[in-house]
């Protein structure tokens, strides 16, 4: 939400980049984008740029922070300093990414099997290129890829979506500028296999009839998302065979 002169952001039934309320943007995603880590991916989705790279299973350390039980995992959100309009000093934590680091961390603790690895943690980096509203969302849907490429088990394969409310309209996949004007936005990830919600935070307010239609919105959205991850993955096993063919 955002202070200024409010926009129209819905003219005749559409909004300002020509999308139906209950309308994602495109979404592009890639496998394999960073060799050195052990899964990644990079993801384009409207005009944000982002990276997810994992590595891991390894010792935990320092040493104390290790659980003899099960693995842990270390979730790093950064916004690259060159990635918005906005001042993002140096590129260190903030208040805003530490929030971030911690939901996506606890998206992923539900369904990476981390009792396999006791003593051991797993990272995980979403790194933002460019922003443009939802990013949290779109590095967990990166991030989700980047874990099933690196061959990490996982219950299965979490993706991320926001809706939100512009005036009496109920909008899905908010981008910067309906995000900065609108009067309610909630970013939600999703286990697809169970329909388990494993984030959910709220800005602004919404009835229980908005949350209803922009789950609707979301559930739907996703089986389109949860199929461009696993063609993303598919392809990227696709190119490997290739290459032993040859
Ligand atoms: O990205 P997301 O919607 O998950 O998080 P937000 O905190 O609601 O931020 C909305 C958008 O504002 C981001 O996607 C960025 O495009 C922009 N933003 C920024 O550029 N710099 C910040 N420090 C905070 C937000």
């Amino acid at each position: 939400m955002g202070g200024g002169e409010k926009p129209q952001l819905i003219i005749n039934g559409k909004r300002l980049d020509g999308r139906m309320p209950d309308e994602l943007r495109p979404i592009k995603i890639e496998v394999g984008t960073i060799r050195n880590a052990v899964g990644s991916s990079y993801i384009e989705w409207g005009n944000n740029k982002i990276i997810a790279a994992v590595y891991g299973p390894k010792e935990a350390l320092p040493k104390h922070v290790q659980d003899p039980e099960r693995a842990i995992i270390k979730c790093r959100y950064t916004m690259a300093p060159f990635s918005s309009l906005e001042e993002h000093g140096r590129s260190g934590p903030n208040r805003r990414s530490t929030e971030i680091s911690k939901v996506t961390k606890e998206v992923f603790e539900n369904v990476i099997m981390l009792e396999k690895y006791p003593g051991a943690e797993i990272d995980i980096f979403v790194e933002v290129l460019q922003g443009d509203g939802g990013t949290r969302a779109a590095g967990i849907t990166a991030a989700s890829v980047a874990l099933a490429a690196s061959g990490i088990p996982m219950t299965d394969m979490p993706y991320g979506v926001s809706f939100g409310k512009v005036g009496d309209q109920v909008i899905l996949d908010l981008n910067k500028i309906e995000d900065n004007y609108s009067d309610a936005d909630m970013p939600i990830a999703i286990s697809p296999r169970t329909g388990d919600i494993l984030l959910l935070q709220m800005d602004g307010t919404l009835t229980p009839e908005d949350v209803d239609l922009g789950m609707h919105m979301v559930r739907k959205a996703g089986e389109y998302i949860t199929k461009l991850q696993r063609e993303a993955l598919k392809q990227s096993y696709e190119k490997i065979s290739e290459k032993y063919k040859k």
